[in-house]
């Protein structure tokens, strides 16, 4: 089929992982390799209801391969929600002669951009970014690795000051509906117990395995626990329930919070992102659309984005029995 995509644009939204700029940079320098035209469309959807574009060639993409965050900027668009707001984002595109789309996000992002090439048939090719891991059709999102990383640097440290002290920590980790975060971290980590929200532990089984770390002569443990976990109660109030049925705990919370979305990527993350951004525009210029660049068993693959937005991506259960084997 002869190529009829002479400019391309890229985005990214929702929430930003590290990666994404190496993502950024490889449609980019992709581009510029097919001498196709690019165009950065800054803070998400919302800068393409604005019209805030800028042209981007090789080398305004230098010095950004190490970089966390998004240059791009990110933001949630309520108004490309309303049909309104998507026929704005249409016109600005079509003003600037811009003829496909990348866009580097989550399912939200994705969900986005299945409507948007249902309503105006415009090509739409996304590239997973969200430190979660939560999107069917890759082993990996951009950002996983290294946020995985920075989390069990932090462990690391909680670690030295809880084994001080004789204290258990209950580390917040982020993962709103997904726990492969904590259950990775929690692996790698050693954590006594893991709470994610695909597996409700029990608030029994909790204190029971406590009682028996205790009794089995350790003297510290953190336990790691995804926020999106559904035990019913939040992560101070899991330390009070805790400090008042075993009283012989002295419990602190830890919360990591939005550090674990910043830093310079992994090396992983850059190898993946330059991956993805390749993938992302060569096929669009193969005249595919509606597609998701993703990676399993280290090879490249292309998954239909509206099986992205709607297939989980399964936690693996057998390394929850591995962190039951490991806690003995
Ligand atoms: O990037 C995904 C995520 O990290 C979730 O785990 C978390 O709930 C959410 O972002 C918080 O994002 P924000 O504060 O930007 O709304």
């Amino acid at each position: 089929m002869p190529n009829t995509i002479k400019k391309i644009g890229v985005l990214t939204s929702g929430g930003d992982s590290p990666g994404m700029n190496a993502a950024i940079r490889s449609v980019v320098r992709t581009c510029a390799y097919h001498n196709i035209e690019c165009v950065g469309i800054y803070r998400g959807y919302q800068g393409m209801i604005e019209g805030d574009f800028k042209e981007m060639g090789p080398r305004s993409v230098n010095n950004i391969v190490n970089k966390g965050g998004t240059i791009l900027k990110s933001a949630r668009s309520k108004e490309f929600m309303t049909v309104e707001g998507r026929k704005k984002a249409y016109d600005n595109l079509i003003k600037s002669k811009i003829d496909a789309l990348v866009l580097i996000g989550g399912d939200g992002t994705f969900t986005g951009a299945e409507i948007f090439n249902s309503e105006f048939n415009f090509p739409v090719m996304g590239i997973p970014g969200t430190i979660d891991n939560d999107i069917f059709g890759t082993s990996h999102t951009l950002g996983y690795d290294t946020a995985l990383n920075t989390v069990i640097e932090c462990i690391d440290k909680i670690r030295d000051t809880a084994s001080s002290h004789n204290r258990l920590f209950f580390v917040e980790v982020m993962g709103r509906d997904a726990g492969h975060i904590a259950l990775n971290t929690g692996i790698g980590a050693g954590a006594q117990e893991i709470l994610i929200p695909e597996e409700d532990l029990g608030l029994d089984r909790l204190l029971e395995s406590l009682r028996k770390s205790k009794s089995a002569g350790k003297s510290s443990s953190i336990v790691v626990i995804s926020e999106g976990d559904k035990m019913g109660k939040n992560v101070f109030e899991l330390k009070d329930y805790v400090e008042e049925n075993l009283p012989e705990y002295e419990v602190r919370v830890s919360v990591l919070g939005h550090m674990q979305r910043g830093g310079a990527p992994s090396c992983f993350d850059r190898v993946l992102a330059s991956r993805l951004g390749v993938k992302a525009v060569e096929s669009l210029l193969e005249g595919k659309s509606n597609y998701m660049a993703g990676i399993f068993n280290d090879k490249i693959t292309l998954t239909p984005l509206d099986q992205a937005i709607k297939g989980s991506s399964e936690i693996d259960r057998e390394l929850l029995r591995v962190s039951d084997i490991m806690s003995t």
